[in-house]
């Protein structure tokens, strides 16, 4: 039998949810329950951490999975890590279903950095107005250069203190289009961006309206995970799933 876990947040794993309900494929979608409302699936829905690689191992024991599809963020990296290891030591099948990164093109200024103390490090000692296009998390190491004004696009107003002495809220969830995104550059008077290399199109609109207004990127490159096996369209993931509940 098959029962497979999807780990979502992201859009591929919305469009293997849908695929999967339309087959009557006997399916979980967890989310980590970051958003106060989370897109609907059509699949039954789990929500919140499965408490670190014991929890998760648990989790595939008692509810009998046979396979999970990895489709979180390609920066959800712990969650990544964590599924390989309790898959490992469960003996469940896995795999990753992640877009591409996506690439610098003629006209894009691109500062490449591994990671969220090098993004600080690259933005300039001058106050600059930067969009900073990382979400919620990780806006602590921003602090150490209080003279930028910031700009932070969030789905769910902030509860508590940002920890940004000068800054901006919008909210809005993808996805977004370069027109709408070449509007909020210009409204906000945008010198600097701070981007995840995240890939795909639901987030890639900052992109196109950088390279027209000729502002620099600062894009921080993915961060790396063990060897595994990555898929980068819904038809392979599918044919794995069938492949191995064949085999
Ligand atoms: N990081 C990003 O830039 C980004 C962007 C867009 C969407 N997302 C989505 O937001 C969620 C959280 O991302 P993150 O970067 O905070 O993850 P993370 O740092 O890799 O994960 C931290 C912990 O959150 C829990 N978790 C993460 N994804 C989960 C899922 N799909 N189902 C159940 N528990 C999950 C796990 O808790 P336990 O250890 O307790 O199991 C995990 O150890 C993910 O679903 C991801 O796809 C992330």
């Amino acid at each position: 039998m098959t029962r497979t876990l999807v780990l979502g947040g992201t859009t591929e794993a919305s469009t293997l949810a849908r695929a999967l309900a339309d087959s009557g494929a006997d399916a979980v979608f967890s989310y980590a329950g970051r958003t106060a409302k989370p897109v609907p699936q059509p699949l039954p829905m789990r929500l919140g951490g499965f408490g670190g690689i014991v929890g998760l191992r648990a989790y595939l024991r008692e509810n009998d999975i046979s396979h999970v599809v990895d489709a979180t963020h390609p920066f959800a990296a712990q969650m990544s890590r964590n599924a390989l290891q309790a898959c490992a030591e469960a003996g469940v099948a896995i795999c990753t279903f992640e877009r591409p990164p996506w690439q610098a093109e003629a006209g894009d200024t691109w500062c490449h950095v591994p990671d969220m103390a090098g993004a600080v490090a690259a933005l300039p000692q001058q106050a600059a107005r930067v969009f900073l296009a990382i979400g919620k998390q990780n806006l602590a190491p921003f602090a150490a250069k209080p003279q930028h004004h910031y700009l932070l696009r969030l789905v769910d107003a902030p509860a508590g203190d940002l920890q940004l002495p000068d800054c901006t809220v919008e909210l809005a969830r993808g996805p977004f289009d370069p027109a709408g995104d070449l509007a909020l550059l210009r409204r906000h008077r945008i010198s600097h961006i701070v981007a995840k290399n995240a890939g795909g199109t639901g987030a890639v609109a900052k992109l196109t309206a950088a390279r027209a207004l000729g502002l620099p990127i600062i894009m921080i490159d993915r961060p790396r995970l063990p060897a595994r096996r990555v898929l980068g369209s819904l038809a392979e993931v599918l044919a794995w799933l069938s492949h191995v509940s064949d085999a």
